[in-house]
């Protein structure tokens, strides 16, 4: 084929698939497709369906994040996830939920959703929300003290964090357009990955000496 057939093919493939590049999840072809958590027998890019007359009709209702976590963790911090593997009925539908409960001075540490925009509401207590710019913005912090009842949007990718800055415990909701968001939470990367970054590559990185990055990497050997 000549360069200019190639060209030709490959801008016309470009502009076919441009739609798909500019969502999130891939859009459904059926009314619904309830997740086969166990369906080990084939791989697609999600999971596959459970015959429709065996889905039921609970998978569109959860009590899931009725009740509050338990925050008596390191960060003050319980995640209630409401993805795809708690919520089967999300799957191909790209939305899931998350609840988030804050001890008074609980902490989100600094994370990124590698497929899904946020938005989210405070439901108790106050929060500041965090959102970190890109070296685009001048690598920006945008933040601010969000209240029950207020709400709060992070694109895609970027960086953010959650704190409680009140004194009683907080809670908040978020969504996603993801069944399935996925989350680097940055400390627990840098210091807890699986095996660990080698320490010469932290101390150049973070302009620190050994001692501080193996400090570091001790806080996070027991994961998160
Ligand atoms: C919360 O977790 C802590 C620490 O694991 C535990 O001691 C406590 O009993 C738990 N509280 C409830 C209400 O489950």
């Amino acid at each position: 084929m000549g360069y200019c057939k190639t060209l030709a093919v490959g801008l016309f493939a470009m502009l076919l698939l441009a739609p798909a590049v500019l969502a999130t999840d891939p859009d459904p072809l059926q009314d619904f497709c309830v997740a086969d958590l166990d369906g080990k027998a084939v791989s697609v890019n999600g999971h596959t369906c459970k015959p429709m007359s065996e889905a039921g009709d609970d998978f569109l209702f959860s009590s899931k994040l009725a009740k509050a976590g338990n925050t008596s963790t390191p960060n003050g911090l319980a995640v209630t996830e409401l993805d795809v593997a708690e919520w089967p009925g999300t799957n191909t539908l790209g939305v899931s939920m998350n609840r988030v409960d804050f001890a008074p001075g609980g902490t989100n540490p600094p994370h990124i959703h590698p497929r899904a925009t946020e938005i989210g509401i405070v439901m108790k207590g106050e929060l500041l929300v965090g959102i970190l710019g890109s070296l685009d913005s001048g690598n920006k912090l945008y933040s601010r003290v969000v209240r029950a009842g207020e709400t709060f949007l992070i694109p895609r990718g970027l960086m953010h964090f959650q704190f409680n800055v009140g004194k009683t415990e907080a809670s908040m909701v978020v969504s996603f357009n993801s069944q399935n968001p996925g989350i680097v939470f940055v400390p627990l990367t840098l210091f807890g990955s699986n095996p660990p970054i080698p320490t010469p590559v932290l101390t150049k990185a973070l302009r620190v000496e050994a001692g501080v990055v193996e400090l570091l990497k001790s806080k996070f050997a027991l994961g998160f």
